[in-house]
């Protein structure tokens, strides 16, 4: 299975632009840039737009969610799109009772606990991501050279809502299954595996040119845990995507210690949370893999000077990477002044990629 005729990787109108060619190590006409979060309540015109619309519902209808994801893009002119979505949009398509409460996050009226509720769980049909799709090819159709990324969440961040029914601090409650009842958690991170992969593929199919896989709550496992009871499923979400070879992005928080096993779950791009510099990630994933990260939010609402010399630092730091996507190393603030994001974009884009950073006396 090869991309659909009339992908925007296939006919070329992606194919070279700076997000790509930094996600393929090649040198990108302009340093790429965008935001984890870049659509949703840092922007008026989405306030705007939401007023009296559930989250799960602005989702699920296709002009709603195309316009939200293409508002940053116009805003800011980042080098990419994030598809506007959530990781339990699968679990709703699946039927699952899921909601998305303002200020908490998602709530599920049943938390799956035991094997038997793990096994009574529907099974997504692809039909059921019809919304997906037509929300992408409208918003691709909108979006001409500039990529959209599609993205799902990975197995153990969707796996933590489901078990604990909530939000969480520590994710206890799926930590605590994978030893106290291991067929149970491997049937459910299979699941949701299965969830995500489809979900991923829905986007990729219908126009996505790269995605991005979100573990953000895989920094609260230890190493042993991750590669045994988590990665394994990781890697089957990426390989529902594997043969459509679009740039695969793994993205998590707290992850420092996790940075080679995620790698090796299958990515070719690693996302860097703000904890790391950018020439130590490097150094840890063996010097092959582009990067993309790793603004930290906190200087998100410092004097613009603070703010530049850290961007300037992270662009530094990032040109030791074979290639280097600018974001911040989590999503936007819903109080961020969206200008300042404007601001980075236009820092970012005045700078000449990699080389600008390197030591002007030293050759490459
Ligand atoms: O990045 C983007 O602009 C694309 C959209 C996107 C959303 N959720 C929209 C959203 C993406 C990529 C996500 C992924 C997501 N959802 C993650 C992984 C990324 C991360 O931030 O770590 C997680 C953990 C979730 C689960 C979730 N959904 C949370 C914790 C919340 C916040 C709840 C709140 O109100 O504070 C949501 C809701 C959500 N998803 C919002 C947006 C824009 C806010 C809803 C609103 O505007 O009312």
């Amino acid at each position: 299975m090869t991309l659909p005729e009339g992908h925007p990787l296939r006919d070329g109108r992606t194919t070279h632009s700076p997000l790509i060619a930094a996600y393929r190590s090649q040198v990108p006409s302009r340093q790429p840039v965008w935001f984890m979060r870049q659509a949703g309540r840092s922007l008026p015109e989405y306030r705007a737009l939401r007023r009296g619309v559930s989250m799960l519902d602005s989702c699920l209808r296709p002009d709603l969610a195309a316009e939200i994801t293409l508002q940053p893009v116009r805003r800011h002119d980042t080098d990419a799109a994030i598809f506007f979505s959530d990781i339990v949009i699968p679990l709703k398509l699946a039927g699952v009772d899921v909601d998305i409460v303002p200020g908490v996050g998602p709530v599920l009226s049943e938390p799956i606990r035991t094997l038997a509720q793990v096994r009574a769980l529907p099974e997504l049909t692809d039909s059921a991501f019809e919304p997906i799709r037509e929300a992408v090819r409208l918003t691709v159709a909108e979006l001409g050279s500039t990529p959209l990324i599609g993205f799902a969440g990975a197995p153990f961040t969707v796996a933590a809502y489901m078990v604990e029914g909530r939000p969480s601090r520590d994710h206890l409650g799926p930590r605590t299954m994978m030893h106290s009842a291991p067929e149970a958690w491997d049937a459910l991170a299979h699941w949701a595996a299965r969830a995500s992969g489809a979900f991923l593929r829905a986007q990729v199919e219908a126009g996505a040119s790269a995605v991005q896989l979100f573990d953000s709550w895989a920094g609260s496992l230890g190493l042993e845990d991750y590669r045994q009871r988590v990665a394994p499923a990781s890697a089957l979400a990426f390989d529902a995507v594997r043969e459509l070879d679009v740039p695969r992005v793994h993205f998590g928080t707290g992850t420092s210690e996790l940075l080679p096993a995620m790698l090796e779950a299958g990515a070719d791009v690693m996302g860097i949370d703000y904890r790391l510099p950018l020439d130590e990630a490097n150094r840890r994933l063996g010097g092959r893999t582009p990067l993309q990260g790793n603004i930290d939010p906190a200087y998100l609402e410092a004097p613009w000077e603070v703010l530049e010399a850290h961007v300037r630092e992270v662009l530094k730091r990032g040109s030791a990477a074979p290639g280097h996507v600018l974001n911040l190393g989590h999503g936007v603030p819903p109080e961020t002044d969206p200008s300042v994001l404007s601001r980075i974009v236009e820092l970012a884009h005045s700078l000449e990629p990699g080389s600008a950073h390197r030591d002007p006396g030293v050759e490459p």
